[in-house]
């Protein structure tokens, strides 16, 4: 077999046998096939498109390219959420607990964020001690003790996406939906949940901007997922605005440890809720309905948020920051800004705000570097609400006093304000199944 052949067939249309994507996987991890040949197929296949056929082999030879996790011992119990990025999203730390106190299991690998959107690793190493890295031995007791584990992505997890995505993202090739499926999910399969909800965010603040392409992206990934065995569900959320109040990742624990302390309403709980519902459902096999009611009720009575502390303890992290979070605020320096006009707000632009937070110190411009894990903002008035002139929009945090008036511009610039009230659109725009 040749690549050369392969890149031709697919640069005409042609649509690619299993021998031959399993071909172009392995050589890619074997580095047998250089990286110019690498990246002329990823174009005819961002040009051309897939079938399902193709992305569910391109999805499951990527899910094996490396180390898996082994999760059958946990049944039909286990699983995972994927949200495909943004701005303030803490819910992977809402809805682990939510989801573990009702009964099944999170073991679970997060990411880091990179430019404006947050990971959930980082925001766990916001807690003192918190263990990101466990061996697969302590990763599977923990999940088994406590029904939840966290950690950062395995070094050999997924080789040929850590690959194909590094190419990509050279080569103007990222956008692409069969391409974006194959990525994401073979990293869900690799992770070994059974079940799998994914947060598909839509908006400003996220990858796909429109609620057309969000879905495509949506129901490509649900094929995959079921072409791979897997129980899965989508829902299609608004990423217009940042989600809650907190953007940074000490700011955004204390606000997740607010809603499982059942603090904090609004928005950020109703999604919550719902996504755990899902969860719930295709775990206990419950109708999403009961997983919903489920989860509130575990908010309500305080097992949320005693799982949470086990969970973190267990982890080695510092569980007395969870009942007293102003031991998380590490910043030195603090900013209120000032409304300089009169009206509602009529919009904000996440990835605007994302910035602005990654201004303070909170997030990476690049992989490498070294994140203030105190930084960040506390949003005040959001979309829909009055500000008289003068009034605080939000609070920044930062531990060099120098970053705080850019970030405030930034901040200030992201807001769009008018005279009329505007009509605030739905946070949870659909929930494919
Ligand atoms: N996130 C991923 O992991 N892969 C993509 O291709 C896009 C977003």
């Amino acid at each position: 077999m040749r690549m050369y052949d392969i890149i031709a067939k697919k640069r005409d249309g042609g649509e690619l046998t299993d021998e031959e994507l399993c071909f172009f996987v392995n050589g890619t991890v074997d580095t047998s096939i250089p990286d110019y040949e690498i990246s002329a197929l990823l174009m005819a296949m961002f040009i051309r498109g897939m079938s399902e056929r193709e992305t569910v082999t391109l999805t499951n030879a990527m899910a094996y390219s490396g180390d898996t996790v082994e999760l059958s011992r946990f049944g039909k119990l286990s699983v995972d959420k994927h949200s495909t990025g943004g701005v303030g999203d803490k819910t992977s730390l809402i809805v682990a607990p939510i989801v573990a106190a009702a009964g099944a299991v999170v073991a679970k690998m997060s990411g880091r964020g990179l430019g404006h959107t947050g990971g959930t690793v980082d925001k766990l190493e916001a807690i003192p001690g918190y263990r990101t890295s466990l061996s697969t031995e302590e990763f599977l007791t923990q999940a088994e003790t406590c029904r939840i584990a966290i950690v950062g992505q395995s070094g050999n997890l997924t080789p040929a996406d850590k690959k194909l995505y590094a190419l990509r993202d050279v080569t103007a090739t990222v956008n692409s939906i069969p391409l974006i499926c194959s990525s994401i999910m073979s990293k869900k399969i690799a992770a070994g949940s059974k079940n799998i909800v994914l947060d598909v965010k839509m908006g400003s603040g996220a990858f796909m901007k429109t609620p057309e392409d969000a879905e495509r992206l949506a129901r490509e990934m649900i094929k995959i997922g079921k072409g791979c065995g897997r129980n899965i569900s989508a829902l299609i959320t608004d990423m217009d605005r940042p989600l809650g109040n907190a953007v940074g990742n000490a700011l955004e624990v204390c606000e997740a440890v607010s809603v499982l302390r059942g603090q904090t309403r609004g928005e950020l709980f109703e999604i919550c809720l719902s996504l755990a519902g899902e969860m719930l459902s295709l775990a206990l096999e419950i109708t999403p309905e009961e997983g919903r009611k489920l989860a509130a009720d575990v908010v309500a009575s305080g097992a949320a948020f005693e799982k949470m502390k086990e969970w973190v303890k267990l982890q080695g992290g510092d569980d007395s920051c969870l009942e007293d979070t102003s031991k998380l605020l590490t910043c030195s320096v603090s900013y209120e800004v000032k409304s300089p006009f009169e009206g509602y707000i009529t919009a904000m632009d996440a990835e605007g705000i994302g910035i602005a937070s990654m201004l303070l110190g909170a997030g990476r411009k690049t992989k490498e570097d070294i994140i203030d894990l105190g930084a960040g903002i506390v949003i005040g008035p959001t979309v829909g609400e009055y500000v008289r002139s003068g009034d605080v929009l939000c609070t920044l945090y930062a531990s060099d006093a120098s970053l705080l008036i850019p970030a405030a511009e930034k901040y200030l610039s992201s807001l769009s304000a008018g005279d009329e009230k505007p009509v605030k659109k739905p946070l949870i725009y659909r929930i494919l199944r």
